[in-house]
């Protein structure tokens, strides 16, 4: 059901309650997600972004219940990944030669998504469309998180449809931030956030400070996940600039894989020691293989230092640190320690080949790891709680 916004803007998306992974299997959606649309009216007409293609029928006919489609003057596309243009195949089998605002590498990628020689209208930076009262300014934001992306003001009501940047994976009926849950819908914002747009972090950091630079009013932030930023829109803001500056947190995160329990034995004992050494900093063990990943490297980029252990299966290391290993050389981590640990039964390899990944992966090295063989005593216990008293005062120093 369409929601009013203001008198000029209303949500025409979709709430997808049951999405639970986007990007195929890559990202997990505990709560859901939304694909917001938004349909401003003044004397011209205009619909920024659809919705993603399984909902293109309910999107068009929705749309229809809200305003005669021939109605619509102008689509503005910030971001062309599917999930925000699945519908325009089903929209333009309605109005084919409504004209389409984007970047050239939206029309690119518009074009080699769906192969349709639509009406495309190619805008930069500091480009306007005037709606009458209103006027629309586009402004470029490429890598956040595609090359096509831009985000779109509207003066008037002061709102920056921002697409992909500032939203979350979180269903809700309410529209606003500041109806939901504060806390579970900040810890989506920052999932979505490390799990989508870390790589991107300077660019983020220089495009956040541009817009600043513009001196713009801005009343809310509609993004095209989640909740619109009603209420302090700067908060989602400020927490861009920190987040998109290495940040961290006092905690230190121990993720491991374990066949017979001996590496979580050693992670366990590890952290009694950094514990010792440093009582007031967090300090979080994660299985690899029971905990999901998404989760798992939101807590990576919380933290100061990542250790990761693993026993040696078959001359490597564990198929679940494995995926993780992948994942955080993608997300281009910064400024972060780590070290390595991990029990083994006769060659051992595994923690060698863990250190190695986590330096090429960008992270200084705490140490050259430990490692253990079979099943550890108390003794080798008391040697794994040194070493995290040793990585705490390293940490500390
Ligand atoms: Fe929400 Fe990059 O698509």
């Amino acid at each position: 059901m369409a929601k009013r916004i203001t008198d000029r803007v209303t949500w025409v998306g979709k709430i997808d309650w049951e999405l639970k992974h986007f990007h195929g299997e890559e990202l997990s959606t505990h709560r859901g997600s939304s694909y917001n649309a938004y349909l401003v009216r003044d004397e011209k007409v205009a619909l920024i972004d659809t919705v993603w293609r399984p909902y293109d029928r309910e999107f068009v006919s929705r749309l229809k219940e809200e305003i005669d489609l021939h109605a619509i003057d102008y689509v503005i596309m910030n971001h062309n990944e599917v999930d925000h243009s699945g519908a325009l195949v089903e929209l333009l089998r309605e109005i084919p030669d409504v004209p389409i605002y984007c970047t050239a590498k939206g029309e690119a990628i518009l074009r080699g998504q769906y192969h349709a020689d639509w009406n495309f209208v190619r805008v930069r930076t500091g480009d306007t469309l005037c709606l009458g009262a209103t006027t629309l300014t586009f402004i470029e934001a490429p890598m956040l998180h595609w090359p096509d992306t831009m985000f779109t003001y509207m003066s008037g009501d002061n709102i920056l449809f921002s697409n992909d940047g500032f939203g979350q994976h979180y269903a809700s009926e309410s529209l606003y931030n500041d109806c939901v849950d504060h806390e579970e819908m900040m810890y989506e914002a920052l999932k979505y956030y490390v799990n989508i747009l870390n790589p991107f972090s300077p660019m983020v950091m220089r495009k956040v400070k541009e817009i600043l630079g513009m001196g713009l009013k801005i009343d809310m932030i509609c993004p095209s996940h989640g909740v619109v930023w009603k209420e302090h829109p700067e908060q989602i803001v400020e927490k861009y600039l920190q987040w998109a500056d290495a940040y961290q947190e006092n905690q230190v995160t121990i993720v491991y894989d374990t066949m017979w329990q001996s590496t979580r034995l050693m992670g366990e004992a590890i952290a009694e020691g950094i514990h010792e050494v440093s009582p007031t900093t967090t300090v979080k063990l994660m299985n690899a293989g029971k905990e999901d990943k998404n989760d798992i490297l939101t807590e990576v980029f919380r933290s100061r230092a990542l250790l990761l252990g693993s026993p040696t299966i078959n001359n490597g290391y564990g198929y679940g640190v494995a995926g993780l290993l992948e994942m955080i050389r993608g997300l281009k981590f910064k400024k972060k320690h780590a070290a390595a640990f991990g029990s083994y039964g006769w060659s051992g390899e595994a923690v060698k080949q863990l250190s190695e990944r986590l330096e090429q992966a960008g992270f200084a090295m705490l140490n050259e790891g430990l490692r253990m063989a079979w099943v550890p005593d108390d003794a080798s216990l008391q040697q794994c709680r040194d070493y995290g008293r040793n990585i705490a005062q390293a940490l500390n120093a």
